[in-house]
């Protein structure tokens, strides 16, 4: 099968590694890729959101099956451009249709779809652009924080949580003004505030039935102690050693299965993976949002202890026999060490040449923000360059390795957290 994988960041270079070692995959292309998917198979000059350009890609080039990795294409609408069109009607999606890709794709869409399938989410309210004042009389019911939430994409930055209310009443301003985060904060989601520890868990589903995968906890601050900005993610560890089998029952009983449900009720064609973000709230599981992707860099760490061939699991999706498919997970623990430019999340030179990756032992590299330059030199092109993931007997062992492997490559203003993981031990 010739397979077309969409991305270039740390979870496409993952999912590239896994879907490459399938007997199944006769050859692997990624558009655009990075210098790590380049390793895995053939990068193509071709953003991963043209999707007219992907569909011209596929039809010229005998593509089999075409993996999402980002969430744009999928709320554009790329699986149902696909299905669509009788000339590619065939092709294997992985991925939602746009109505699917709804739950990531709108805050209120997913708001009211857990309201109406009774699913454990924070308290809330939404809110247009006309309807300011009810906005702030809203905060008045609310005790401090609050969290407040631009409706659409908005690359993960749309969401804002402050005590201070003048400070909450002046963004509300901002983001129903269109001035903060342009259209997509015009409606605005207005929550209740949880307290607990976050978690990611994934499932691959044909919108009926589903595999649980891996999951895993990320690490979003930039700061050690989890301090400063936000960032895409600067670790991953899997498995999350509270997410044992009694809290993992209450999240299939009352999240997974519920969502499941509800993706039929509301006739979502969904063939793909869900992300459920999640908190634990004193050993009760609520869902912060759902992405209608894989995590990064929560991928790096899954796809590793996933034993099972993924493009056979991709193909159950497809022909709708999630229920007879099964998946083989390794007890090991994987972790995964981001490195980044300096000056993440904020702004950051690119074009650093990168050295020691051939010193590293018992590990694995992921690259996120990386590429070849015209001199031939593997240098830094974005805020997250790489991962070193290593795959262990315990979250020490694992971590030392990533730790060690993260001090032996060697870049410009190379930053990472020393702590990933650490909360866990
Ligand atoms: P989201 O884009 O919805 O995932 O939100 C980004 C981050 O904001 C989450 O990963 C949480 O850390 C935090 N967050 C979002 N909603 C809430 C909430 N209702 N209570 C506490 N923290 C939240
Ligand atoms: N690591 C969080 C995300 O992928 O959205």
């Amino acid at each position: 099968m010739k397979i077309l994988l969409l991305g270039s960041g740390g979870r496409e270079h993952a999912l590239a590694w896994k879907i490459a070692q399938s007997p199944l995959c006769s050859e692997l292309v990624i558009a655009p890729g990075n210098a790590g998917t380049a390793q895995c198979g053939t990068n193509i000059n071709l953003s991963d959101s043209d999707i007219d350009g992907v569909k011209k890609y596929v039809l010229d080039n005998q593509i089999d099956m075409i993996v999402v990795g980002p969430e744009q294409a999928l709320v554009n609408g790329i699986y149902d451009a696909i299905k669509n069109d009788p000339q590619c009607a065939d092709k294997i999606v992985i991925g939602p249709s746009k109505a699917g890709a709804q739950l990531e794709g709108s805050k209120s869409y997913s708001k009211t779809f857990m309201q109406e399938f009774n699913i454990p989410t924070a308290a809330y309210r939404s809110f247009n652009k006309n309807e300011l004042n009810n906005a702030i009389a809203f905060l008045d019911t609310l005790q401090p924080p609050y969290v407040l939430k631009a409706d659409g994409l908005a690359t993960g930055k749309g969401v804002i949580i402050t005590s201070v209310k003048n400070e909450a009443i002046n963004e509300l301003n901002l983001m129903l003004g269109g001035e903060k985060f342009g259209e997509a904060g015009e409606h605005v989601v207005i929550e209740e505030f949880l307290s607990g520890i976050e978690l990611s868990v994934f499932v691959l589903t044909d919108g009926k039935d589903y595999v649980l995968l891996p999951s895993a906890k990320d690490y979003k601050r930039i700061g050690e102690g989890d301090t400063g900005l936000n960032t895409g993610g600067m670790g991953s560890i899997s498995p999350v050693p509270f997410a044992d089998t009694e809290f993992m029952e209450k999240v299939k009983k009352r999240i997974i299965e519920p969502t499941l449900h509800g993706i039929q009720v509301r006739n979502l064609n969904y063939h793909g993976f869900i992300f459920f973000g999640l908190i634990n709230v004193k050993g009760n599981p609520y869902v912060i949002e759902y992405n209608v992707r894989m995590g990064d860099p929560e991928t790096e760490s899954v796809m590793p202890r996933i034993e099972s061939d993924l493009v056979e699991l991709f193909l159950h999706v497809d022909k709708e026999t999630v229920k007879d498919a099964r998946i083989s997970i390794s007890p090991k623990t994987a972790t995964s060490v981001m490195l980044v430019s300096g000056g993440y999340p904020q702004k950051y030179p690119k074009g650093k040449i990168i050295t020691g990756i051939d010193n590293i032992e018992d590990g694995i590299v992921f690259h996120a923000g990386t590429k070849i330059d015209e001199q031939g030199h593997l240098v830094t092109n974005g805020g997250r360059v790489l991962t070193t993931t290593t795959l262990g007997n315990s979250i020490e062992e694992a971590l030392s390795i990533s730790n060690r492997n993260a001090e032996r490559i060697q870049f410009e203003g190379k930053y990472y957290r020393h702590d990933i993981g650490k909360d866990l031990l």
